[in-house]
């Protein structure tokens, strides 16, 4: 395992900042296997040092959880079946052998896509009993239609016989063709097959949050980010749906409106 810098360590497990660590590590308040370091970039091993910031113990952990804003053209699966897999796009300093897509998103669609090794947190987010829910902006072929609103409300019967649970959809404002939705369990192709079953058609799907992350503007289709341990607390945190589509419709609208 490559040593990395103390203050790395820290900083990704902990919600101690950099700066934090230098200050502690000057009062003689950081000690790695029993001895007090003085200096914020020592390196350290982060599998088997034993790491006591300000008296708590900053446990080792080796998950990597990475968030990829995926293009159009991926897979998400972990081989090359119908076509590249995002594992691909993962740059090569990410990468271990263990890493999956925690979830799946369509060849063609776009947006939040979670990389990790960790399979119980994978589980933990897919799972509709824990209720995290993942928010999709759609372009549509025709235009919203407000009785979309209680009919997915109260869980929109697919083509196929299958009843969805219970979500929310609104319309961006001053957009007729984009809606954001909002759901937390994952059939296949659900999003689509929803509003095929009130004869519309999505003709660009973008997933633009996961629980409470939230994908950011500044991460282009195509790039992947390292996510802190603290990040991914954020992922079992709700978010506020109506919140989200006043604060973010500007935004992803933007994006989704040229595709
Ligand atoms: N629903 C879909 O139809 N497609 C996706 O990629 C994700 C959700």
């Amino acid at each position: 395992m490559p040593l990395i810098r103390l203050d790395k360590y820290i900083s990704q497990r902990s919600q101690l900042t950099r700066s934090q660590i230098k200050a502690l590590c000057g009062r003689g308040k950081i000690t790695v296997d029993g001895a007090v370091v003085k200096s914020s970039d020592t390196k350290i091993d982060p599998e088997r040092s034993v790491v006591v910031a300000d008296g708590s113990r900053i446990l080792a952990r080796s998950e990597r959880y990475i968030l990829l804003n995926k293009p159009e053209g991926y897979v998400s699966s972990t081989d090359d079946g119908d076509g590249p897999s995002v594992l691909e796009l993962v740059p090569e300093e990410l990468r271990t052998k263990d890493l999956f897509p925690a979830g799946r998103l369509d060849k063609d669609s776009l947006g939040a896509l979670l990389i990790t090794n960790d399979g119980e947190l994978a589980h933990n987010i897919l799972s509709p009993k824990r209720h995290v829910s993942k928010i999709y902006i759609v372009k549509l072929d025709r235009p919203f239609q407000n009785k979309y609103i209680d009919i997915f409300k109260n869980g929109v019967e697919l083509r196929s016989g299958e009843v969805c649970l219970p979500v929310k959809v609104k319309m961006v404002e001053n957009c007729e063709k984009l809606a954001f939705i909002e759901l937390s369990e994952g059939k296949y192709h659900q999003v689509r097959r929803m509003f095929a079953a009130v004869d519309n058609h999505v003709s660009a799907l973008m997933r633009v949050s996961v629980g409470g992350l939230i994908l950011p503007e500044k991460l282009g289709f195509g790039q992947c980010m390292e996510l802190l341990h603290k990040d991914v607390e954020n992922l079992e945190k709700p978010l506020d749906f109506d919140a989200f589509c006043r604060e973010f419709s500007g935004v992803f609208s933007a994006i989704l409106i040229n595709k």
